[in-house]
C-alpha cells in the first residue's frame, strides 16, 4: 500500500479553531511528526491533543528543523527529514506532519512537501487558520477593507523595506527584533495593533502600537493598518 503524507496546519493554538478536517486526518493517521527532538512537546502537538485526545496513544517522530538562517544547515536539514519521511511512506504509512497555523504560510512543512512530492510519494496540505487571521479577531479589527492591498512581511528579514506598502502590513516573525520594529513604525507614524501568543496561555493583546512592550516573544503579529471608513 502507497503511504501518504499530511501536512496538517492545527491553528494558531486555541484547538477549537481546528477544522475538521484536520481532527479527522490526524485521527486516521499511524505516524505523527512534529518539528523539534521531543513531537510531544512541541506547541503545533499541544494544540493537536487539546482536540484529539487519542494522540497521545500515536507513533511519534521528530523532526529536525534547526532556528537558522544558513542555508547550507538548511538544506541538509531538510533534505534528511524528507529521506526520514520517504523510508515510513515507503512502508504504507499514513503520516500527518503538524504545523502550526496554516501549512501555506512561513511552515517548515513546505520544504519538506516539496522534496517528498519531488521523490514521488503523495503529500497534502490541510488548511488551518493562519495566526494573523486569528489575530486580527482577538482584536476584533478586520485587516483590510474595500480595495485595501495585504502584505505578510517576515519582519526579522525585512522590516524597513515595508516602509511605505500602501494597505495593512503584517509582521510574522519579528521575533527579538519586535521592539526594533515597533520603533520604526511607530517613527513613520503608522497605527496598528499586536497580539502575542493568540489563542495560547499568556495571550496579550495591544490595541495600539506603543503600548507593545520590549519583551514581545516569537509567538507574536504586529499589524501596521490603514484607517477604513
Ligand atoms: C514560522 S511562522 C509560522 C506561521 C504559521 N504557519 C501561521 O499560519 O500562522 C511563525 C510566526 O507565526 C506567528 N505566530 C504563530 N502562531 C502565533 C500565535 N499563536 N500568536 C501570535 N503569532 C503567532 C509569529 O509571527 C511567529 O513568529
Amino acid at each position: 500500500m502507497e503511504g501518504i503524507l499530511y501536512g496538517v496546519g492545527v491553528g494558531p493554538g486555541d484547538p477549537e479553531l481546528m477544522t475538521l478536517q484536520a481532527v479527522r486526518v490526524i485521527r486516521e493517521c499511524d505516524l505523527i511528526l512534529a518539528p523539534g527532538k521531543e513531537p510531544r512537546e512541541t506547541v503545533a502537538w499541544q494544540i493537536a491533543a487539546g482536540a484529539v485526545p487519542e494522540l497521545e496513544e500515536k507513533e511519534a517522530v521528530g523532526i529536525h528543523m534547526p532556528m537558522t538562517k544558513d542555508p547550507d544547515t538548511l538544506k541538509k536539514a531538510h533534505g534528511e527529514a524528507a529521506e526520514r519521511i520517504i523510508q515510513e511512506l515507503a512502508k504504507g504509512r499514513r503520516a500527518a506532519f503538524l504545523t502550526l497555523g496554516d501549512p501555506c504560510i512561513y511552515s517548515t512543512y513546505l520544504y519538506v512537501h516539496k522534496k517528498v512530492r519531488s521523490a514521488g510519494c503523495r503529500a497534502e496540505i490541510i488548511s488551518g487558520i493562519p495566526s494573523f487571521i486569528a489575530a486580527s479577531a482577538a482584536v476584533g479589527e478586520g485587516l483590510v477593507e474595500n480595495a485595501q492591498m495585504l502584505h505578510l512581511i517576515p519582519a526579522s528579514y525585512q522590516s524597513e523595506e515595508a516602509a511605505g506598502l500602501p494597505g495593512t502590513k503584517v509582521m510574522m516573525k519579528a521575533g527579538k527584533a519586535a521592539a526594533r520594529v515597533r520603533d520604526e513604525l511607530l517613527a513613520r507614524g503608522e497605527k496598528g495593533w499586536a497580539v502575542e501568543r493568540c489563542g495560547m496561555e499568556g495571550e496579550r493583546i495591544f490595541h495600539s502600537l506603543d503600548e507593545i512592550p520590549d519583551d514581545l516573544s516569537y509567538y507574536s503579529i504586529i499589524v501596521a493598518k490603514e484607517a477604513g471608513e
